[in-house]
């Protein structure tokens, strides 16, 4: 079945469960897509440049206005609901879920107090906790919804923050803009290039001999959101250290080259030397690799993919036994360009690029490695770079 058909059926269940709740078809629907990310990891926060796209699965947001003051919020998978007053949502333990859309209408009432109350749905079919952004969707999704529920003009990069705002304020994940830009920018068949310092957004088109693969091995390892803030705090640290050591502006890691990084490494904090060695590298291998994407020298560019998993797996210590072992299987299967891990890391998904001809031949030796290590199969799909955020209907 291809995407279209998948992401209408879970629109037309969205819409048949809103209706069956709230006694009424809703008056709004937004779609956002879930991202992968193919180079530049961890350097959106150190304001870098990341290569990612949106994919072909996401989420829908369905809502309707409500007289009253209470947002009512319901997770169409779940079907639980959650009910506050709308001008001041605050976050909440019992139901996390609930946080993502909170945060992002926090926001909307930091411009001005929302006027009314809303009823609420969401659905998507991004696989949850696989690396895939599925928390992104939701904010960006809702934040369109919102947006035209209450008649803001909100831009595509205010939307972004506004997402990235309910991460930091009521998720405690300290993450950059990453996810929420390509979840909003992405364009069919293209590469999203962000520079995170002047938020130039680009389309990199893809061209039609590659595809990726995303193996979800289903591994999410304790302390994932920690393990992000403290390898956050550390590229800070770092870059306060180049800041004082070099005679040029510093003011993130972007600033940084690795012939710096060679030349300071042995006299910095070990623990952030070697996490720094990571986003320096990645910002440079994006930089070459879209110079190769344009040059059509797809090998090349999947040398940088393998590169920028050893330096995860070396300096960054983002990686795990299962990424490591999917990433390890593709650099032996021929027809494999390049593969890595994808996102914030610890668990989750690895991204592999193969050609379209190889993708069910390379996908079936990728399963048979990883159910032959770890007893079980991981779960792989087709990728198609999508088109990004937008109302529906
Ligand atoms: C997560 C974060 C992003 C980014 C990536 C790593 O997806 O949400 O902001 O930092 O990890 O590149």
């Amino acid at each position: 079945m291809g995407a279209d058909i998948i992401n209408k059926s879970v629109y037309e269940i969205l819409v048949e469960k809103f209706t069956s709740k709230y006694g009424a078809a809703p008056e709004i629907v937004s779609y956002a897509p879930g991202r992968i990310e193919v180079l530049g990891n961890h350097t959106d926060y150190n304001e870098g440049y990341v290569l990612s796209a949106a994919i072909n699965y996401g989420t829908f947001f369905a809502c309707s206005p409500d007289s009253g003051t209470e947002g009512r919020l319901t997770a169409g998978d779940i079907g639980e609901e959650v009910v506050f007053n709308a001008a001041s949502p605050e976050p909440t333990v019992k139901h996390m879920w609930s946080n993502y859309v909170k945060g992002v209408l926090a926001s909307f009432n930091a411009v001005s107090p929302v006027p009314h109350g809303f009823k609420a749905m969401f659905l998507g079919n991004i696989p949850l906790g696989a690396g895939l952004s599925s928390s992104a969707a939701l904010e960006v999704s809702a934040g369109m919804a919102f947006a035209s529920l209450y008649g803001r003009d909100v831009d595509k990069l205010t939307l972004a923050r506004y997402g990235q705002k309910a991460e930091h304020d009521f998720a405690g994940v300290k993450c950059g803009l990453l996810d929420q830009v390509s979840s909003i920018f992405g364009k069919e068949h293209c590469l999203v290039w962000s520079d995170f310092r002047t938020f130039d957004v680009k389309s990199v088109p893809l061209g039609d001999d590659v595809c990726f693969l995303m193996c979800n091995t289903h591994a999410k390892h304790a302390l994932v959101d920690g393990a992000y803030n403290e390898r956050r705090q550390k590229c800070e640290q770092a870059a306060a250290y180049f800041a004082a050591v070099l005679d040029h502006n510093v003011t993130a890691l972007r600033d940084v080259s690795w012939q710096e990084w060679l030349d300071c490494r042995n006299d910095m904090d070990p623990v952030a030397a070697k996490r720094s060695a990571h986003p320096i590298g990645e910002n440079e291998r994006v930089l070459s690799a879209v110079d190769m994407l344009r040059g059509g020298d797809l090998a090349g560019f999947g040398r940088l993919m393998f590169e920028s998993h050893d330096s995860s797996r070396n300096y960054f210590e983002n990686s795990c036994p299962e990424l490591d072992a999917i990433v390890d299987a593709a650099h032996a299967i021929p027809g494999v360009l390049g593969a890595r891990l994808s996102g914030g890391g610890f668990g989750g998904s690895a991204v592999v690029m193969v050609s379209p001809r190889d993708e069910k031949i390379v996908s079936t030796a990728l399963r048979n490695a990883y159910a032959n290590k770890f007893g079980e199969r991981c779960d792989i799909r087709a990728i198609i770079p999508s088109d990004g955020a937008h109302l529906v209907g």
